[in-house]
């Protein structure tokens, strides 16, 4: 039998993020209604942040409220401190995602605070989410490079991972926030996490800048993760990365997975549907 993995699909969230056109509330909750549809088990729904700094997140609430959800189904969004959390709870995500950064210039200029100052305010959360039995992943992004400041060494992303981890988050997605990794690299990262933390709660969460996404994620499958975050079209980016390009889009990880055994439970035609739909919002070529 396959051995199955999980995709984490957040084109509603990452994909939508940083694009210049506003997709209205029908049309994100069309595209999730598709993605559902999909077989696909988990999907990044909404972020509640500051809607003056990301406009195209506005609309979450009205998203969450707006979809038909499915059993089985992980909708989740992203938030940054407890305004962002109780915001997620009134709108009624299934789980919720805060996002540290390896590096102090990112982690200023995405959420204005230092990387300490960030882990005060998600133990804040992860209280609240504890209290009223809501599951917390954790991202640690720029886990191979900053935009700013180059290089990270995996000791920075461990000591995050860990942290994390510690303050009830279930599971730490590993982003390459500007898709710059070699396959390499993500070997020297996991060598470092894996020797702290077991594979079964690390996400690998790439970009594809430069085409070498896959291949980042067959390495990764080399070395026990099983959980991979993608974009439906291949869309996404983070407003405060420069330079950075799409999330690795999903068609082309669960052909790749298929192709080496292993099992998604997604459905390559009902994922094109999706796929095709956001092609169209964005005036893209499908
Ligand atoms: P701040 O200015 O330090 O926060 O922003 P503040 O507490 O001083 O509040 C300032 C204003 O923001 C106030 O409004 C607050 O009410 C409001 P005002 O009184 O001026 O009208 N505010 C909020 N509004 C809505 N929802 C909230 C919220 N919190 C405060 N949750 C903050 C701090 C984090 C809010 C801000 O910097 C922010 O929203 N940043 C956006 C971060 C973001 O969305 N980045 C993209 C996602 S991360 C990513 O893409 C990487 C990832 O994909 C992984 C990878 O690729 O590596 C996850
Ligand atoms: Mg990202």
């Amino acid at each position: 039998m396959a051995e199955p993995v999980t995709i984490c699909e957040v084109a509603p969230r990452d994909g939508l993020q940083n694009e210049a056109a506003f997709v209205a509330t029908e049309d994100k909750v069309r595209l999730i209604d598709l993605l559902s549809a999909t077989g696909v088990r988990y999907i990044e729904a909404a972020s509640f942040v500051s809607p003056r700094l990301v406009p195209q997140m506005a609309n979450g609430g009205d998203v969450l409220s707006g979809i038909a959800r499915r059993s089985g189904v992980v909708y989740a969004a992203l938030t940054p401190n407890l305004k962002g959390y109780e915001a997620a709870m009134t709108a009624r995500a299934n789980e919720v995602a805060v996002f540290a950064a390896a590096s102090e210039s990112f982690s200023r200029r995405n959420i204005n605070c230092s990387i300490e100052e960030s882990l005060v305010r998600y133990r804040d959360v992860c209280r609240a989410a504890e209290r009223d039995g809501m599951p917390v992943r954790g991202y640690v992004s720029c886990a191979i490079a900053c935009p700013y400041e180059g290089p990270v060494v995996p000791e920075a992303v461990c000591r995050l991972a860990v942290a994390l981890l510690d303050m009830g988050c279930r599971e730490i997605s590993l982003g390459d926030t500007i898709g710059v990794a070699w396959p390499e690299q993500v070997e020297m990262l996991l060598d470092a996490v894996l020797r702290q933390v077991p594979a079964a709660v690390i996400a690998g969460h790439f970009h594809d800048t430069h085409g070498r996404a896959r291949a980042c994620i067959r390495k990764a499958l080399e070395l026990g993760i099983r959980v991979f975050d993608t974009s439906a079209g291949g869309t996404g980016g983070c407003p405060f990365a420069p330079g950075a390009r799409g999330n690795v889009a999903t068609e082309k990880v669960v052909q790749m997975l298929s192709d080496e055994g292993y099992e998604t439970g997604i459905d390559m035609g009902a994922l094109e549907k999706a796929s095709a739909l956001i092609a169209q919002l964005l005036g893209r070529p499908a």
